[in-house]
């Protein structure tokens, strides 16, 4: 931190400056139950001041809500922010359990223009394939994509739960600045191949869900007794009934780390993403999502917490004992195809 501002990373060869921790934006709108918008709107500020830049939505957030949502504060700073959206994922309204994934041309011509009418922007700065659809090659789909930077529409690429080959193919065909998937201490799938492949090629890691969406920091146990109707984490395997319960016991490494650091342990979870930089040796700028300012001030003091290596081999068995699948169907994730 310098000025007590957090410090700044190039996201991949090529790609631009950010704060070393970005803000995820989706719950501000979406997936996790009832937002306060004045709430939210001041926790996007105090990212600011904090020196947060990276900001992440999708059009998928809300169908579009978020985006919206998001656009006057992006607008008001628009020299000083990052904006990252994404493509290729809907879920129709008559059927809110129901995915559409769609990586053709013609569709995400379609899609890039209509987030840029809601973010009200003549450029997305960092614009990601939010899912793969395995029936169209990835090299015409970044294909697509290329030609947007190249007609000012877009100014890098990323892409969301790759595997490793798929994004070699995607290197060659446009620079990839940054691949954004689940990472945490409880999902680390991602470091069989996707992590070598993006430090091999100079891409950045950007891990969605850092704080294992809440579950690490303690404030809920168990999605069923602890969340509203409409929050997205109850149909989630690890959060509920046995495994929720066997899950819960796996926190215990982190609050002993947390006590000696005078953290919270959603704070070690921060932490320790934030050291798989120095591991895998690549730049990872995590993306913790709040609604919250005093949130995101104790998520963003987490980037000066250094974890030793004993903390880190304390830690490291944890994500193995994980009970539950990420996901109801894994067949949308990077491990599902690798
Ligand atoms: N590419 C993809 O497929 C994908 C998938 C999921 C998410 N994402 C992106 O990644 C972002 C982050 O992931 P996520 O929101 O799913 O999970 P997360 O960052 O792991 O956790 C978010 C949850 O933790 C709570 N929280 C945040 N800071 C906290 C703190 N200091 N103490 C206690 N609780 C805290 C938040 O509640 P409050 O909001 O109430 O503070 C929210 O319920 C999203 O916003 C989205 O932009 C991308």
């Amino acid at each position: 931190m310098t000025n007590g501002r957090i410090t700044k990373v190039a996201l991949g060869e090529g790609g631009p400056q950010v704060g070393v921790q970005g803000l995820g934006c989706m719950g501000m709108s979406f997936a996790y139950g009832p937002s306060d918008a004045g709430e939210s709107r001041a926790t996007l500020e105090r990212a600011l001041e904090l020196g947060v830049t990276l900001y992440d939505t999708a059009d998928a957030y809300g169908a579009g809500e978020n985006e919206t949502f998001l656009s006057p504060f992006f607008k008001a700073h628009r020299d000083e922010v990052v904006i990252a959206t994404k493509f290729a994922l809907s879920i129709p309204a008559d059927d809110p359990t129901r995915r559409i994934i769609r990586n053709d041309p013609p569709y995400i011509r379609a899609a890039v223009e209509a987030s840029l009418r809601r973010l009200d922007v003549e450029t997305i700065d960092l614009y990601y394939m939010h899912r793969r659809d395995p029936d169209v090659p990835i090299e015409e789909s970044v294909g697509t994509m290329a030609e947007l930077v190249r007609e000012g529409k877009v100014k890098h690429l990323g892409l969301s739960e790759v595997t490793g080959d798929e994004l070699r193919a995607a290197q060659a065909v446009h620079p990839i600045a940054a691949v954004q998937s689940e990472w945490s201490l409880f999902s680390r799938d991602i470091e069989a191949g996707v992590v070598p492949a993006a430090r091999e090629l100079g891409v950045a890691l950007v891990p969605y869900s850092p704080l294992g969406r809440g579950f690490l920091t303690g404030s809920f146990s168990n999605a069923e007794k602890d969340l509203t109707d409409q929050d997205f984490r109850r149909t989630m395997p690890r959060f509920t009934g046995d495994n929720a319960a066997a899950n819960r016991a796996l926190l215990e490494p982190v609050r002993t780390v947390a006590e000696a650091h005078g953290a919270s342990p959603g704070q070690i979870a921060l932490a320790w993403v934030q050291q798989q930089a120095r591991v895998h040796d690549l730049p990872v700028v995590p993306i913790p999502g709040t609604r919250r300012p005093s949130r995101v001030e104790e998520n963003v003091a987490a980037t000066r917490i250094v974890l030793t290596d004993e903390e880190l081999a304390l830690l490291e068995p944890i994500a193995a004992k994980v009970a539950g699948d990420r996901y109801p169907d894994m067949s949308f994730t990077s491990a599902g195809r690798e």
